[in-house]
């Protein structure tokens, strides 16, 4: 009697678990469920940009770069991170092929200059990988945007406008230089931003999450007219969805949804390493070279479409981001280096000149 009934209990316990477990179990491999493509290929000769390279899949994307032969600058956040970041990445791969670097997206004069410093410096630039991300509380950057569009959209939108001519120095038609926009799956609930909401200005509450999802909607939308405006010029472009990652992204969410984000990102979420696959993959496979524009998951094209994204809005709002950026004194083209060398040695000859009088 007293058998039976344990075992009854035994069996009202222990079915939910296995039932439970086995669930989490399949949830589990079908977000971690990953492609590995073009595992082999190797970047070398090749300098690739990767910004929000101090931590999550940014820092490994770099170190599997490094790895693979290639030039890799990593745009860091503060100056602390810049030194931390070119340590770690040093003593885990052993390549000097490396150059970390200040570029804070909350600034647009941080990623003017930024930019200026890399074109000036180096002697080309392959690639771009708009990585770095953010989904935090509602905040403004240093010239009054809307913190998460600035760092998420606006600031990479600069960087690659600003980086795009060092591109097409080297890219052409049959190895074209390629921009890699790290989006998200959501970002097809988000909506087109207006320049309100790009300063700040909401109506009604604040929403985090559309805001995110909003940003990341604008660097699809960014990928698509970069794919259209440098067709057939050298310059390809893609929006690569990573998936659910275990990263520090989720952080600042509070309350009991961002607890269990948190611990669905610990239990369930893909590694870092499982999520960059497809960020390599469209940085090396010529499978993709026709495909300019296009979503990226797992190793393949998952393209989406929507009515609101006609051309004409999509060239909208890529003039919304130029016009506010202009706004805001910084020039969407980098002067050159030669020419501020002349002005500079000019101006040194007619002080002489004054001096001599
Ligand atoms: N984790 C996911 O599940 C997931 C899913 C879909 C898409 N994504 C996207 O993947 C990308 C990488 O995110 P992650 O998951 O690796 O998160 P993460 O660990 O928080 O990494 C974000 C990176 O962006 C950098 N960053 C943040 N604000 C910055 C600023 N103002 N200027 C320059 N860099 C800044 C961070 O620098 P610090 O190291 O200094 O903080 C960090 O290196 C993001 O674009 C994110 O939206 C992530």
């Amino acid at each position: 009697m007293l058998e039976g009934t344990l075992s009854v209990y035994a069996f009202i316990v222990i079915f939910p678990l296995a039932v439970i477990g086995g669930l989490l179990f399949l949830i589990r491999n079908y977000i971690r469920s990953t492609e590995y493509c073009d595992a082999d290929a190797r970047f070398d000769g090749k300098t690739i940009v990767v910004t929000g390279g101090s931590s999550g899949l940014g820092r490994t994307l770099a170190a599997e770069l490094c790895k693979r032969g290639a030039r890799v600058i990593v745009a860091c956040r503060t100056k602390a991170r810049r030194d931390s970041t070119a340590y770690f990445l040093r003593s885990k791969t052993g390549s000097f092929n490396l150059r970390t670097m200040f570029m804070d997206l909350n600034s647009l004069d941080s990623v003017f200059d930024f930019c200026q410093d890399l074109v000036d410096t180096e002697e080309r630039i392959d690639a771009i990988v708009n990585n770095a991300g953010t989904l935090e509380p509602q905040d403004k950057t240093s010239d009054g945007l809307d913190k998460m569009i600035g760092v998420n959209y606006i600031g990479h939108f600069l960087l690659t406008n600003l980086l795009c001519d060092k591109l097409l120095k080297h890219g052409n038609a049959s190895s074209p230089a390629r921009i890699v926009n790290v989006v998200c799956g959501s970002f097809r609930s988000g909506h087109i931003l207006n320049m309100d909401e790009m300063e700040g200005k909401f109506e009604g509450s604040y929403n985090k999450r559309n805001v995110y999802r909003s940003s990341k909607l604008a660097l699809h939308l960014m990928t698509k007219e970069l794919a259209h405006k440098y067709v057939e010029e050298g310059v390809v472009a893609y929006s690569v969805d990573p998936g659910y990652v275990n990263t520090g992204l989720y952080r600042h969410l509070e309350g009991p949804f961002g607890k269990f984000n948190q611990t669905c990102a610990k239990a369930l979420y893909r590694t870092t390493e499982e999520a960059i696959q497809t960020i390599l993959y469209c940085l090396s496979s010529k499978d993709v070279l026709k495909l300019s524009g296009s979503l990226f998951k797992d190793c393949r094209m998952c393209d989406v479409r929507s009515s609101a994204w006609t051309e004409n809005n999509i060239k909208d709002l890529w003039t919304r981001a130029s016009d506010l950026i202009l706004s805001k004194g910084i020039k969407l083209e980098l002067g050159a280096a030669d020419e501020e060398e002349e002005e500079a040695e000019k101006a040194d000859n007619s002080e002489q000149q004054d001096s001599e009088q």
